[in-house]
């Protein structure tokens, strides 16, 4: 049985067929309108750089032109494209090309890198469209169709798997027509194999898909991973006195800002801060509670204390034991003070 098509020979296939080819960048050589679509389009849309793109052709038609702009002219053209470092990076960069290579873009990705703005993927995409060089683009678009095609698991921003990802990149390199498969790509991950719903039926690597063979589309790529949530630990005094639990509202800010909360700290300490008898104290099971920046482990210490204490700071209230998980308490503590009753009964 004859191989199946390479990776490469599909892509290029489908791309003279199914891939955009009537974009304002595309059908030349020139590597100054290439450029600057590939800097518009590092973080924006094609639908949104289409009309930017036209008006900057307008007044700065070529690089001496854009070298001679003031800077506050090139700003302005950008207006509303954002990431304007972009913007900055674009006037120096068209500055070094007159001031350092006559006027002419080098015409190698190794050379085109030494740019300011143009990262390895960009000095690719500029040397492949405007010069035919064989080299590897890996934006965003990229590495998605790669880690759900090859299946490449990890966050594609963790080194390792960049560096995974480069290398793929690389091997996968037809041995010709570089710009029908560098545009392949970019046309797949833009119009197909999208982030959100990829429209595998209208793919043609699907078969060989390994996102699509598990039905792992929705994984792969990784998402960054989550930080490790820290952890932290609080004893809670749950004072009762008879039928009723002591509360305490807390400061305006800081978690649980302004809610009635059992008193926070050491049992002994509270007690005396809050001038009560203690006449028992008993340690209950602890209990861990999630939020969005930490865990929080609270150990609960269960204290009876002589009846018709005196309460000699504000901010305190007794509370009927069976009503207390109800007075608008934050749920990890009406868990802690349903525990109390059942300890109780
Ligand atoms: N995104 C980055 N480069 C592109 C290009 N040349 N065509 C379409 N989308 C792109």
């Amino acid at each position: 049985m004859a191989a199946p098509p390479s990776f490469s020979t599909t892509l290029i296939a489908w791309q003279k067929t199914a891939g955009r080819h009537g974009l304002p960048w595309q059908n030349t050589r020139d590597p100054y309108r290439i450029w600057l679509s590939e800097i518009m389009l590092q973080q924006t849309q094609v639908a949104t750089v289409i009309p930017y793109y036209q008006r900057f052709l307008g007044s700065f038609p070529d690089v001496a032109a854009l070298a001679a702009a003031p800077i506050e002219a090139v700003i302005a053209h950008w207006a509303g494209l954002g990431y304007y470092a972009r913007a900055r990076n674009l006037h120096r960069c068209a500055q070094l090309v007159v001031s350092d290579h006559g006027g002419a873009f080098p015409c190698t990705a190794e050379e085109l890198e030494q740019l300011p703005g143009i990262g390895r993927s960009t000095a690719a995409a500029v040397a492949a469209f405007a010069f035919g060089e064989r080299a590897a683009i890996l934006d965003g678009n990229v590495k998605r169709v790669l880690c759900r095609q090859f299946g490449v698991e990890g966050f594609p921003g963790q080194a390792t798997i960049h560096d995974q990802l480069w290398r793929l990149a690389e091997s996968l390199l037809p041995e010709a027509d570089i710009e029908a498969y560098t545009q392949g790509l970019m046309d797949l991950g833009a119009t197909v194999c999208t982030r959100t719903r990829p429209r595998c039926e209208a793919c043609p690597l699907s078969s060989t898909c390994i996102a699509r063979r598990d039905d792992r589309q929705g994984e792969l790529p990784a998402s960054r991973p989550r930080a490790a949530v820290p952890e932290r630990a609080a004893s809670f005094a749950l004072i009762v006195d008879g039928r009723r639990l002591l509360l305490e509202r807390r400061p305006p800010s800081g978690l649980w800002g302004g809610l009635l909360v059992p008193p926070e700290g050491d049992v002994k300490d509270t007690a005396a801060r809050l001038g009560l008898n203690l006449v028992s104290e008993r340690t209950l099971p602890p209990l861990k509670h999630t939020f969005t920046h930490f865990r929080l482990t609270l150990n609960p210490v269960l204290c009876e204390v002589t009846k018709a204490c005196q309460l000699n700071e504000p901010g305190l209230e007794w509370v009927e034991l069976d009503l207390a998980d109800k007075v608008g308490v934050p749920a990890p503590i009406a868990k802690l003070i349903r525990q109390v009753a059942n300890a109780r009964d």
